[in-house]
């Protein structure tokens, strides 16, 4: 076990570090942030912040010498960056799982190989490529085999002459084609996992995207059956086992009828766990640092059920003006059944994630009026 007053290492500053870095804290931990953006917003709240290159070796051995263990919250980091880490200290999860989750071809061999049921794809390599193609896969989403994150590499195509012409304009880096799903719902499994393979999940939570970027979740997911529930946890720990992961992992899925089809992996704590921090005793993030230091995994138990509302940088732009204007939260904090999170960054933009609202539900009244009342609120 490793115990605070430890220093442990995180990859990547953004929110989802930040919360780490204040889990870590709160137990006492030390962090340091290795993030090469200047003004990420983890390393504000850090106890130092390596700001340096992915592949900046004397960087990297630094951030090691004086990290007891690091883990990360960004599947971009290079997997040969986790590699070389992992030759001074502990790094959880392992390099070779977070390769999977990186791209999403791999992603998908890796499914198929272990038997879990996704949409139709193709591997597209170059334009002939498409030749294997069947008009039957169409309508269908090009996406970018990596670096592609809510929303952003993907487009969505009805023909051959269309999908090659999105192939074109990404440069005819690898993709995959993504047969179109007929999307009854979206739910993910967050869970968190130990060395000695100890899993311990949240329930399910039911996702809403509005282009591309997740805009509300519920925990625990309503309206889906219990069998289903009990499926996703199923599959979800299946890959956490065929990984041999260790640490907070998400899995995103799709429901289509009684179908449930794997979408993708994040091998981290996930924008849909957020409403963990408000409804459990141990958040996705401490589990994170319970993993990654080998202490016992904590309570996942919901009090109630919580709703969560990202709060994207266009509210900062309501009334079309140019120059961002901070919401008025007033109402919000007056509101005894939410809290509202903010991240910290300093300039608000279109699209980007500024923070989240959680409401803690109450049973006796119909959610969707709870998350319309909410929503008046903001
Ligand atoms: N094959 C598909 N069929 C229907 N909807 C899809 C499909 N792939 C993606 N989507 C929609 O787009 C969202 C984002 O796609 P995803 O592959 O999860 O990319 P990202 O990495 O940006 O989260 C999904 O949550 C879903 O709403
Ligand atoms: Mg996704």
């Amino acid at each position: 076990m490793i115990l605070p007053p430890a220093t442990l290492g995180i990859l990547g500053g953004g929110q989802l570090g930040r919360y780490f870095v204040m889990a870590a804290q709160r137990m006492g931990y030390r962090v340091v942030v290795f993030d090469p953006d200047a003004q990420s917003v983890a390393a504000k709240t850090a106890d130092a912040h390596i700001h340096a290159d992915w592949n900046d070796q004397n960087a990297l051995r630094e951030f090691a010498t004086q990290c007891r263990a690091i883990t990360t919250e960004f599947e971009n980091v290079p997997a040969t960056t986790m590699e070389f880490l992992a030759r001074f200290t502990t790094v959880h999860p392992s390099a070779d799982a977070v390769a999977i989750c990186q791209h999403r071809s791999h992603e998908k061999a890796f499914l198929v190989k272990h038997g879990i049921p996704i949409a139709a794809y193709a591997d597209i390599r170059h334009e002939d490529d498409f030749a294997q193609v069947n008009e039957s896969h169409f309508p269908a989403i090009l996406k970018l085999a990596s670096s592609g994150y809510d929303g952003k590499g993907q487009q969505v195509v009805k023909s051959i002459e269309d999908a090659n012409e999105a192939f074109i304009q990404f440069g005819r880096q690898h993709c995959v084609l993504e047969k179109m799903i007929q999307l009854d719902k979206e739910i993910s499994v967050v869970l968190a996992r130990s060395e000695d393979g100890d899993i311990r999940y949240y329930p399910a939570a039911r996702n809403e995207h509005r282009n591309g970027i997740l805009a509300v979740s519920v925990m625990p997911a309503p309206d889906v059956s219990d069998a289903l529930m009990e499926q996703a946890k199923q599959v979800a720990s299946q890959i956490a086992f065929d990984m041999n992961y260790v640490g907070t992992l998400a899995v995103e899925f799709f429901i289509s009828g009684n179908q449930l089809l794997v979408n993708e992996i994040a091998p981290r704590p996930h924008n849909s766990g957020h409403t963990t921090l408000d409804i459990c005793v141990t958040s996705q993030f401490e589990q994170q640092v319970r993993a990654l230091c080998g202490l016992p995994l904590g309570d996942t138990t919901p009090h109630c059920t919580g709703v969560m509302l990202n709060l994207l940088g266009d509210r900062w732009f309501v009334n079309g003006s140019e120059k961002p204007q901070t919401p008025e939260w007033n109402k919000l904090l007056m509101n005894p059944k939410s809290r509202l999170h903010l991240y910290g960054k300093s300039e608000a933009r279109i699209g980007r994630k500024m923070g989240h609202v959680t409401l803690l539900a109450d049973q006796s009244v119909p959610l969707s009026s709870q998350v319309q009342a909410l929503e008046a609120l903001i």
